[in-house]
């Protein structure tokens, strides 16, 4: 397969490192040490966005902080996925005019999935003034050019071209968390699912090479990180545009004999480009948790179809019994979305039956919320906000029966669980995670933070697990 995409050459992503230094140097010199803050919406794929530009702000010369009066440059990285995302942005930028009033040298970025959208950006230009620097998920790499031109000349800079996409190597990051790490394996998506946004903001699908993820994951493992999750919008068609073509479960095999104690995850999965392989693969390599989220959205076929999911149900069906034969505990998880265009309570009733038939640990459930663009956002939409609340409320009140019933399940085992924070609930001294990614409020020695440990399971509710370093 032809290549679209664009390889940033490591030429231009080194020249985007020496104007970092350039900018150190003249921070550097303020009296202050310059602060910033950068706020994230959305997906993983943004908070792993999200890493990069704070990379790029600490070889700046940038502290953080999370205080807006204290920022001399804030970043708001912004999702589209539904109109609620977007409103809160726009609520929260706009508040920024006052900050801004009052410190008249800082620099507003809004930068994101939702920027990349046409109308918004326009939005922006016309309405939110004080924004200084708009860009899209294309030119995150050329995000120290533009600090530089603002820090050197006045103005505002949009840089939200539409584009195929890009992949840049070398980008720094400055990680969240110490024992959990994202890796992206691949940007993009070319589903077009017809109610979904993420194919017009963030390009075609490309795939980082091999080698660049291990030597990524490698790195993470030497440094001390245990749970390690190679992020894609669809991953299981990770490769097929690279030259010397390699799938999916490939790249999970050698990441799998990477020497080291940690997990691997990954999402998310496609159904229609999940396979048995996949599946054989899971169930081979000892790291990779047994955990699998693979979105089915619509229980009806007809509406499968409108969505362009290119599947079944009975398709997926059995697919998820051929996945349990071989892992009989795996943990498995959906997206839902319910009040699809012209879904009748009939056909949102098939929906139900597939819960009741899979039994999810767990399930992200969402409202149809209409995007620009979109075929699905033209789609006649007769029934009420009303009765798709209702439907939606049918749908979790079966799926917290469920949850709290498999969670009931854990009561006296005693599961190997990755201990991954300090509690914020003063009952519980840590949290940890099973192998299936279930939260455990954990009683015990703080010092086994960041360690694999046995937890005897004490109780249960419908959201996590209780219990006990044994
Ligand atoms: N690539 C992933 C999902 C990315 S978006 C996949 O294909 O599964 C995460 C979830 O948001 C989707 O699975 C879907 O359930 C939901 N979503 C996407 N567009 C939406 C919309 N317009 N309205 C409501 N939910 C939506
Ligand atoms: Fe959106 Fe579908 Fe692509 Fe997922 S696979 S990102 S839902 S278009
Ligand atoms: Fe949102 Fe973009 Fe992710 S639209 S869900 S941040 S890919």
């Amino acid at each position: 397969m032809e290549r679209k995409t664009t390889q940033i050459s490591q030429a231009e992503v080194e020249r985007q490192l020496t104007l970092c230094d350039d900018i150190c140097r003249v921070t550097g010199q303020w009296a202050d040490k310059p602060l910033a803050l950068v706020d994230t919406y959305g997906c993983q794929q943004n908070e792993a966005d999200s890493e990069r530009i704070r990379g790029y702000l600490e070889r700046m010369g940038f502290g953080f902080t999370d205080d807006p009066e204290q920022a001399r440059i804030i970043v708001i990285n912004t999702c589209a996925i539904r109109e609620h995302a977007e409103q809160r942005v726009l609520g929260n930028v706009g508040a920024l005019v006052h900050t801004k009033r009052r410190h008249p040298e800082q620099l507003i970025c809004l930068c994101g999935c939702m920027v990349q959208e046409k109308h918004v950006a326009e939005k922006i230009r016309q309405s939110y003034r004080h924004v200084d620097l708009v860009f899209g998920p294309h030119a995150l790499w050329k995000f120290p050019e533009m600090v530089h031109t603002l820090l050197t000349q006045r103005g505002r800079i949009f840089s939200v071209a539409d584009e195929a996409g890009s992949i840049a190597e070398g980008i720094p990051t400055v990680r969240q968390d110490g024992i959990k790490a994202w890796v992206s394996i691949m940007y993009g998506c070319n589903n077009f699912c017809t109610y979904c946004i993420v194919p017009y903001v963030r390009g075609r699908e490309r795939s980082r090479a091999p080698e660049d993820i291990l030597e990524e994951v490698r790195g993470l493992v030497a440094q001390g990180y245990k749970d390690i999750t190679l992020l894609g919008q669809n991953v299981n068609s990770y490769g097929k545009d690279l030259p010397e073509p390699m799938d999916f479960s490939d790249l999970l095999s050698a990441v799998n004999d990477i020497p080291g104690e940690f997990l691997i995850r990954f999402m998310t999965s496609h159904p229609k480009d999940a396979t048995h392989k996949l599946f054989e693969t899971m169930a081979r390599c000892e790291k990779v948790a047994p955990v699998l989220h693979l979105p089915f959205q619509a229980g009806n076929d007809r509406i499968l179809k409108v969505m362009n999911r290119r599947h079944t149900i009975a398709d997926y069906l059995a697919k998820i019994r051929d996945l349990k034969s071989l892992i009989p505990d795996i943990v498995l998880t959906s997206d839902i979305i319910v009040g699809f265009p012209g879904e009748t309570t009939q056909e949102f009733e098939d929906t139900l039956k597939v819960l009741e038939e899979v039994r999810y640990d767990a399930l992200f459930t969402f409202i149809y919320s209409p995007r620009v663009g979109t075929p699905a956002a033209s789609m006649d939409d007769p029934m009420s906000r009303e009765e798709k609340l209702a439907n939606f409320n049918r749908l979790t009140a079966l799926q917290d029966a469920i949850s709290e019933e498999k969670h009931a399940a854990y009561i006296g085992k005693t599961v190997r669980c990755l201990v991954d924070a300090l509690s914020d609930d003063s009952r519980y001294d840590l949290t940890a995670r099973t192998p299936g990614n279930r939260l455990v409020r954990v009683v015990g020695d703080k010092s086994a933070l960041g360690q694999f440990k046995d937890v005897k399971i004490t109780g249960a509710n419908k959201w996590s697990l209780f219990g006990e370093l044994a």
